[in-house]
């Protein structure tokens, strides 16, 4: 009966589709709306799948949208065209991606030797990794990184917290060191608190839409979720699918935002471990470790130092320096 009833939802959908020529197309929560034959029914359907936004459409395939009851592979291709006409996704010269590279900005860690090993900071524009052992401190740079966005590039930040360890008082403390007024910085941070990965990206793709002038996006931590939910060989496929649509999702925003990415990693023991450098490789296999830009690797040193290790990145050389955590936040370590 269902069957039946989404067939003939389909047919009626497929037959009325396209793009309403009179609505405010600039509006971000009217694009399914502004789409004549999306009904409330099958927005409905889209959205609980995680794409009521032009952005997530605009990223999609048509066979995920053709997955959803009552989407016909016409409907699908109308909607992703229709939302990538708005995004402007099309094909590019050159010299568009030299304009897209000047526009690039780097927000500074606080840390001039750690500043010096990325060439400036965090890039805008693309995902940086931070991965490393438990207390190695990942979360506390994203707690530095995240008023340094609202100090220096004066935009908000969304902070998709994944196991609770966002802390309002280590904002006030690094915010506090840099004589900024605590509160005001706290009204800038977006936490979406995640229980779980279906969660996580459903907050993320939802804080995107919703928080303007985004200046960094950080998930913490990426893959804690999914490494708990799909325990086991059985379900390897299914996850690595899904984090490589939550993470490609986050890399093309980060692109089309002018926003800095920056995604926690935990870390797994190398089975082919030598004597030397790191023990430890960062989870999430190759879908992680491509869609990333950069990759850091934290290790925990004597009380407060740290080492950062540069393992990726397209512009420039690896490289390792020594910095600090300190109760101030993310400096240089003075010896
Ligand atoms: P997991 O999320 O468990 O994987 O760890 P993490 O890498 O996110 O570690 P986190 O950033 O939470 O770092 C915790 C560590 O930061 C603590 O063990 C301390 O060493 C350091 N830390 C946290 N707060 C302070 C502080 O106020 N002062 C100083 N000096 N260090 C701090
Ligand atoms: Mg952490």
């Amino acid at each position: 009966m269902a069957k039946a009833q989404d067939k003939k939802e389909e047919m009626v959908v497929e037959k009325e589709i396209q793009p309403k020529k009179d609505k405010n197309l600039s509006s971000e929560k009217s694009f399914l709306e502004s789409i004549s034959g999306i009904g409330p029914t099958t927005k409905k359907r889209l959205e609980e799948a995680g794409y009521g936004s032009k952005e997530a459409i605009a990223l999609a395939t048509r066979a995920q949208l053709t997955e959803i009851s009552g989407i016909a592979e016409k409907t699908a291709s109308i909607l992703i065209s229709e939302a990538r006409a708005r995004f402007d996704l099309g094909l590019k010269k050159g010299t568009e991606f030299e304009t897209a590279a000047r526009s690039r900005q780097k927000l500074t860690t606080s840390s001039k030797v750690f500043d010096e090993l990325l060439a400036g900071g965090f890039e805008t524009g693309s995902i940086t990794e931070i991965a490393g052992e438990n207390g190695c401190g990942k979360t506390q740079i994203a707690h530095q990184m995240a008023v340094n966005c609202i100090k220096y590039f004066d935009r908000d930040v969304i902070w998709i917290d994944t196991e609770g360890t966002f802390r309002f008082n280590r904002i006030v403390q690094v915010a506090q060191a840099m004589d900024l007024d605590p509160d005001s910085v706290l009204s800038r941070i977006t936490v979406g608190r995640a229980y779980n990965s279906e969660h996580q990206m459903a907050l993320t793709e939802e804080a995107i839409t919703t928080v303007p002038n985004v200046g960094l996006i950080i998930v913490d931590s990426l893959m804690a979720h999914f490494r708990s939910e799909f325990a086991g060989r059985a379900t390897l496929a299914e996850r690595q699918q899904l984090i490589g649509k939550h993470l490609s999702f986050i890399a093309k925003q980060t692109e089309m935002l002018n926003c800095v990415g920056l995604v926690t990693n935990q870390v797994s023991a190398k089975p082919d471990a030598l004597f030397f450098g790191d023990p430890n490789k960062p989870v999430g296999g190759n879908v992680v470790g491509h869609t990333v830009t950069t990759r850091l690797m934290i290790r925990k040193g004597k009380d407060i130092k740290r080492t950062a290790t540069l393992t990726k990145n397209p512009e420039l050389p690896d490289g390792k320096i020594e910095f600090a955590i300190t109760s101030e936040g993310v400096r240089d370590f003075k010896k």
